[in-house]
This record gives structure tokens, sequence and C-alpha cells, in this order.
């Protein structure tokens, strides 16, 4: 029984090593920068994560803003400073062109 155990425990460890934890992580540009990590972290739980393509660079402060109302109106811990900051510079550098 205990080898069972044993076997089974490290059936469900494999399982979770190979399981992606966020698949939408790894398709952001620069995945591993710290702009990315906190997009996913803390854009991803009411909806979707948003790409960064989905504002030109001057449109995402607004948005960025306007979420900061809704976490607070929903009891989620707001963005400090700084991490709005690394945000913001994060979805500009990747953000939709502008339109000329
Ligand atoms: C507390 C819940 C919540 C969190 C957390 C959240 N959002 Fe949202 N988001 C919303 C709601 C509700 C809407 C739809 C209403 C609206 O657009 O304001 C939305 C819509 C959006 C949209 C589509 C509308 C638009 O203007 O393009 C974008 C992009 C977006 N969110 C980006 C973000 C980013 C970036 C973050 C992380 C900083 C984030 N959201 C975190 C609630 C949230």
């Amino acid at each position: 029984m205990r080898v069972a155990g044993a076997a089974g425990v490290m059936a469900m460890v494999l399982a979770a090593c190979t399981e992606k934890p966020q698949p939408v992580a790894r398709e952001f540009p620069d995945p591993d920068s710290a702009g990315a990590v906190l997009l996913v972290e803390r854009c991803g739980t009411c909806h979707v994560a948003p790409r960064p393509t989905a504002h030109v660079a001057d449109g995402w402060l607004t948005v960025l803003n306007r979420m900061q109302m809704r976490m607070r109106s929903r009891g989620y811990p707001i963005l400090e400073k700084e991490e709005q900051r690394v945000l913001l510079e994060y979805l500009q550098a990747h953000a939709a062109p502008a339109v000329k």
C-alpha cells in the first residue's frame, strides 16, 4: 500500500509539472519580464489578460486608471505606484503601433 501511495503521489507531482499553470503567459512578448508577470497575475483575474496590442501606447494609462477603479470597487488589491509604472512601461513598449 505504501508503495502504491508513493507512486500515486509521484504521478500527481509529474502531472503538476507538465501542466502549464497559465498557458497564456508564454504568449506575451518578453514573458519573463516583470511587466509580463504583472499583466498575467493582476490583469487576468476578472477577464483574460489583454494583449499589449489591445491599445496604442497613449491609450494604456487611461485603461490602467479605469482598471484600478474596477479593482478598488471589487475589493481587489490595487496596483502600487511602482507596479503601475512597470506595467505601463511594459504595455506601452509592446503596444499597437500608433495610428498616423
Ligand atoms: C476587478 C476586476 C478587473 C481587474 C483586476 C482588471 N480588469 Fe480590466 N476590465 C474589468 C471590467 C469590469 C471591464 C469591462 C468594463 C470596462 O471596460 O471598464 C474590463 C475591461 C478591460 C479592457 C477592455 C476595455 C478597453 O478599454 O480596452 C482592457 C484592455 C482591460 N480591462 C485591461 C486590464 C488590465 C491591463 C488590467 C490589469 C492592470 C485589468 N484590466 C484588470 C475588470 C477588471
